[in-house]
């Protein structure tokens, strides 16, 4: 068992995720990137990648989406979605895996796909197998 907030939820994030993809702000990579998260209590976040002219100042779809909800006050996930245009399922980078580490549990799902639909789903802990959190500074 996983901690998925189920399939409709996912359905939900993946259509968010779809739509923020066409908000993508990426003139640099001409890399595309849309995001659906899903909260426990089953509220939907999305985001996109926003693109700098500094370069280190661009921000992943992913973490758009954690700024957005964390924010908001919401802290605890089931789900995210990632979306890009391209056929190849993009997993998400080693930063928005450490943000990730920050507040989701070890069998967070993370979904990958694209316009026609998910196409590969991973748990947390699969994608980063010994992820430095909060634990180790407080212990
Ligand atoms: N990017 C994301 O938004 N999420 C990922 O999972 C991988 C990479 C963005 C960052 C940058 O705007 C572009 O894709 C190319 O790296």
């Amino acid at each position: 068992m996983h901690n998925s907030g189920g399939r409709d939820f996912v359905k939900a994030a993946w259509e968010k995720a779809c739509q923020n993809l066409s908000h993508s702000y990426s003139p640099y990579s001409r890399f595309a990137v849309g995001a659906g998260l899903v909260t426990i209590e089953g509220i939907l976040y999305s985001g996109c990648n926003v693109e700098n002219a500094t370069y280190g100042a661009t921000i992943c779809a992913e973490r758009t989406a954690f700024l957005k909800a964390i924010s908001d006050g919401n802290r605890r996930f089931s789900d995210i979605v990632i979306v890009t245009y391209t056929i190849k399922p993009t997993p998400p980078c080693a930063l928005c895996l450490q943000t990730m580490a920050e507040f989701c549990a070890p069998d967070f799902m993370i979904h990958i796909g694209n316009l026609d639909g998910i196409s590969v789903s991973y748990r947390f802990c699969e994608l980063l197998t010994h992820p430095f959190g909060p634990s180790y500074l407080l212990d």
